[in-house]
């Protein structure tokens, strides 16, 4: 697992995640929604698996994509199967073929390039539902909380730091209202939580969107 949550960025000045604490986070979902066997569970950007992998070691079907080859090729070799596949998140009709009771994004809208681009991103998801689907989209980073963010990780890393590290990875920052908008279109029902799941420095940054029939 260290080796995983390594690859999947979780280890950097500004995180630093205990295997013990990721464990609880993953456990956490696996209990309170009753996932099992009979599911089919996929995550978009998933990595090299670290999300997935204690779902997968309860025997659950487990699906992913991400657009890095290099990722991909580690999650196979952890969670041996061939459901993962090396796809852009806006790009999901290889998943068609089957549905899902749980769709997960983790620590994955950060990276998108415009808010147009998650919207899309949101369609292909919706696309892959049906009544019964969980789609879980976390660790989001909050709007209303940019400037405490870039202040703590300036803080820790130092003005020249941030601007290098966030130059060419701008990571975006969501109105919780695009989320309930969206919803409100597709006339999805919509829950936001603080992101307080998981033990880590930029979780007080962040929140948790669920999004159900
Ligand atoms: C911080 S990692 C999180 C990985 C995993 N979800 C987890 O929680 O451990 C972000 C992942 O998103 C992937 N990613 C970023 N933008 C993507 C996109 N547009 N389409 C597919 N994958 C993307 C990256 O390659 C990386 O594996």
């Amino acid at each position: 697992m260290t080796d995983l949550l390594r690859l999947n960025g979780h280890y950097s000045p500004t995180s630093n995640i205990k295997i013990k604490d990721w464990n609880k986070y993953i456990n956490f979902f696996i209990k309170k929604y009753k996932i099992c066997n009979k599911d089919n569970v996929l995550e978009i950007g998933c990595g090299a698996g670290a999300f997935l992998l204690p779902l997968y070691k309860k025997n659950i079907n487990c699906f992913g994509a991400d657009f890095s080859r290099e990722l991909i090729r580690h999650c196979k070799k952890f969670l041996v199967s061939k459901n993962f596949y090396v796809r852009d998140a806006i790009n999901l009709t290889v998943f068609k073929k089957r549905k899902y009771s749980f769709i997960f994004a983790n620590s994955l809208f950060q990276y998108f390039p415009t808010q147009f681009y998650a919207k899309k991103v949101l369609d292909q998801i919706f696309n892959l539902t049906d009544e019964k689907t969980k789609i879980f989209l976390l660790d989001i980073p909050d709007k209303k909380k940019y400037n405490n963010w870039k202040l703590s990780v300036i803080k820790k890393i130092g003005q020249k730091d941030f601007s290098i590290k966030y130059k060419n990875t701008k990571h975006r920052f969501y109105d919780k209202n695009f989320f309930f908008d969206y919803c409100n279109k597709n006339k999805y029902k919509i829950k936001i939580s603080k992101q307080n799941l998981i033990k880590k420095e930029n979780s007080k940054f962040r929140f948790n969107v669920l999004m159900y029939k």
